[in-house]
């Protein structure tokens, strides 16, 4: 197949893009490199299946595609909080232009959405059939709504115009190829932990997450897309609860560092707790993760350790 991937040179991206190219598919890979990096698709440029287009999902684009995948968005809070209005335009007309698209060429299109729709949530663990506790108009707003409506536009594309649409609720996932000053978590301990900074915690540390390797995210997506059974919306991410502190301390295990931990205040709606149910993930695309914290924190650590030169 020829598969379009907006967001293509970002973090998750570029190991999808990887990945399609590794079983035979031909790749474009669409993206502005806000966030996404040259060096991420560097050595792709040279395979003849794979095609790079600097462009900005906003504006419209035609490709003639067997699939779509839109992953186009930034990520991490810093990231997207640095331009709100422009976060919102990306999912909200980034998920028109896709499904523009995907309803001309009748192409199977996919949604990576995320587990910030579920908000603060009162349900633990988020179930799919949860709607959410998101606040319409905080700091956090500009990417949790816009992937809210990204999910509703993909639903009425399908019930109106009959798009073969999926969508992955995608909980924290963390590999190589994070960007050192994201902002996200995982990524910010490494860091600090091999520069020899103090580790800085949000609140008292007791808050979870739970944290995926790249890895088995895209083996799901891949999966959600090879199947005809489920639209989605479908949980992928590790239901593995770790605290903050637990975070950092094996994170400080794994470096061999002796940095200390140091407390910051809570910044505004940051969820308490956030851990997925993979009922229908398990049960419907046979998935579940398989990369232990340690074995994934490892190859983390060691792409970090070459990309600081530390
Ligand atoms: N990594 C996670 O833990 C996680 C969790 C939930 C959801 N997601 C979703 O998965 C997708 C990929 O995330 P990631 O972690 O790889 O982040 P990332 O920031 O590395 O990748 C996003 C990519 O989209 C590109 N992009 C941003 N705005 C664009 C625009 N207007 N036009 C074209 N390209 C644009 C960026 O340059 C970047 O390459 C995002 O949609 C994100 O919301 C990721």
């Amino acid at each position: 197949m020829r598969i379009l991937i907006t967001g293509g040179a970002g973090f998750l991206g570029s190991h999808l893009c990887e990945r399609l190219l590794g079983e035979g598919h031909e790749v474009v890979c669409l993206d502005n490199l806000f966030t996404g990096r040259k060096a991420n698709i560097a050595h792709l440029l040279s395979n003849p299946y794979f095609e790079f287009a600097r462009h900005d999902v906003i504006d419209p684009f035609k490709f003639e595609v067997d699939q779509i995948y839109n992953l186009a968005c930034p990520a991490s809070p810093p990231h997207y909080q640095y331009n709100a209005i422009k976060t919102i335009k990306t999912s909200v007309m980034g998920a028109i232009n896709c499904l523009g698209l995907a309803k001309r060429l009748r192409a199977r299109v996919f949604q990576a959405s995320t587990s910030e729709i579920y908000g603060d949530p009162v349900e633990h663990p988020q179930t799919e059939a949860y709607w959410g506790n998101v606040n319409p108009i905080g700091i956090r707003s500009c990417y949790d709504e816009g992937k809210r409506c990204a999910e509703t536009l993909f639903f009425d594309y399908h019930r109106q115009n009959g798009v073969d649409i999926r969508i992955a609720r995608i909980f924290n996932t963390y590999g190589p190829r994070m960007l050192a000053n994201d902002g996200r978590v995982v990524s910010n301990f490494i860091v600090q932990a091999l520069k020899g900074e103090d580790l800085t915690i949000y609140g008292d540390g007791s808050q979870t997450r739970s944290f995926c390797f790249y890895s088995d995210l895209i083996e799901g997506f891949i999966r959600l897309m090879s199947q005809d059974e489920t639209t989605g919306p479908v949980n992928i991410g590790n239901p593995g609860e770790f605290t903050m502190l637990e975070l950092a301390e094996a994170v400080l295990r794994e470096v061999g560092s002796k940095s200390k931990l140091v407390h910051l205040d809570l910044p505004a709606d940051d969820p308490k707790q956030r851990q997925p149910d993979i009922s229908i993930a398990k049960e419907k695309l046979g998935w579940e993760p398989k990369v232990p914290l340690e074995e994934g924190l490892r190859e983390t650590i060691a792409y970090f350790r070459k990309d600081l030169g530390v």
